[in-house]
């Protein structure tokens, strides 16, 4: 295991460290979501069904009993519009008791909720109707949102209210081009799951201002609840990094794809910083991961530093007024001990950009489970494992390592790392 022994930098006092979930890849039997619905298709293009996920549905107390015991005091779920409100208009009474008892479960344990409302999924009937591109979505999801308040309560501060926007629109437009005949998703591909190519195309403007437009309409109905929600969303940093020369066709790859999404958090609580790696851009587009590099169970290049980077071009795009919380960090691998080397190199770049100012106000490792990666369960970012048959849960070394910085509240700051760690704090 890697040693934690050097330098650390002491936590600011309220500091969240935990892990993150979502509904969909942890609970299992989704079954009024329309990811649920194309995973049944016969004939579907994905890989592997979500099934019975971790059953975290009904194993949530073990999983928050997991999380404190470890050392934790944060924890982000999600909350699943489509167990919500099953059938438009129908909300699910037990469905909201459900969450409410989780969000209740997570404050009696000493860990902060951090409350995720859209994570990928939606309801059924929401994307058979024509989904966010309908006159009536921002309405519909705030009326969703609506009914999420009686989750919220008084004891939820920390609210996303969609997660990735930016993924959700580059995987509507992938579908869309599919549907036109040009390359479509594959069975099999980075995850084993449903594969694509982003850089053949890019967010369609509609898309984006239409999910803009279900994020303010969200927050609205948020703060007029309870102005001391603290609302944000949650972006895919891509750690778009230009090769000389190619400075602005890298700006005007990431534009659609990126920065207008953190844009629009300009005026928010706070905003969710979520990075894996980089990607390199070249005169021509994206380029392949550097020969020889080290890749993960998805086929990501091994580069901690992804993570500090991604705080230094958030702030730069969002405005430094505005916290950040690291709502995902992690990496898919089946060697626990890569997992930790990983992690520590990027908390010691986040702590690198938090010492040359930036308010950064937690850290939520992706993820607390080995889950369902989205059509396959073969990339394992989990802290914790999970058995398929039994659903044992059992925290890897790597958990017991996070657990105890968070419980000691320090982290590695690496300031014994390589140089080209320490560069990338530039
Ligand atoms: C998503 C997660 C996903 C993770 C790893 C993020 O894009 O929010 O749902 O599992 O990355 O791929």
């Amino acid at each position: 295991m890697a040693d934690s022994s050097g330098p650390r930098f002491p936590l600011p006092d309220g500091f969240l460290m935990g892990a993150s979930t979502s509904a969909h890849q942890v609970e299992g039997n989704n079954v009024s979501s329309d990811l649920w619905a194309l995973e049944n298709q016969p004939g579907t293009f994905i890989a592997e069904r979500s099934g019975d996920a971790a059953d975290s549905f009904h194993r949530w107390p073990q999983d928050m009993d997991l999380l404190r015991d470890l050392g934790f005091n944060a924890y982000r779920f999600g909350i699943e519009w489509a167990r919500i409100e099953p059938e438009q208009g129908h909300v699910s009474r037990a469905a909201v008791a459900h969450y409410r008892a989780m969000v209740r479960g997570a404050v009696e344990r000493g860990l902060t909720p951090v409350v995720t409302l859209h994570h990928f999924t939606s309801p059924n009937w929401f994307s058979a109707r024509g989904g966010w591109l309908t006159e009536d979505a921002a309405e519909l999801f705030a009326s969703y949102t609506r009914t999420a308040v009686e989750v919220l309560g008084e004891d939820v501060r920390y609210v996303a209210t969609i997660n990735e926007p930016n993924m959700l629109a580059l995987v509507h437009a992938m579908r869309r081009a599919a549907e036109q005949g040009r390359p479509s998703p594959t069975e099999g591909g980075d995850t084993g799951g449903v594969a694509f190519d982003p850089s053949t195309v890019e967010p369609s403007p509609n898309m984006t201002a239409a999910l803009i437009r279900a994020h303010r309409a969200a927050y609205r109905v948020l703060k007029e609840a309870d102005p001391g929600y603290q609302v944000g969303w949650t972006v895919a940093n891509q750690v778009y990094q230009a090769e000389p020369g190619a400075e602005e066709i890298a700006a005007a790859y990431a534009r659609p794809r990126e920065d207008v999404f953190l844009e629009a958090a300009r005026e928010d609580d706070w905003i969710g910083v979520q990075a894996y790696t980089r990607h390199r851009i070249g005169p021509h587009g994206p380029l392949p991961v550097p020969e020889g590099a080290e890749t993960t169970l998805t086929r990501w290049e091994f580069y901690p530093e992804a993570l500090g980077e991604a705080v230094r071009h958030t702030r730069q795009v969002v405005g430094a007024g505005v916290p950040v919380i690291v709502t995902e960090n992690g990496i898919a691998t089946s060697d626990d001990e890569r997992r930790v080397a990983h992690t520590e190199r990027a908390l010691a770049s986040l702590v690198a950009q938090m010492r040359a100012g930036a308010d950064v106000r937690g850290y939520l490792h992706w993820s607390a489970l080995d889950n369902y990666e989205w059509g396959s369960y073969r990339p394992t970012f989990g802290l914790i494992a999970v058995d398929p048959v039994t659903f044992a849960r059992t925290p890897k070394p790597s958990a017991r390592w996070l657990g105890a910085l968070a419980r000691d509240r320090h982290l590695p700051c690496g300031a014994d790392r390589p140089q080209h760690v320490a560069a990338s704090a530039r």
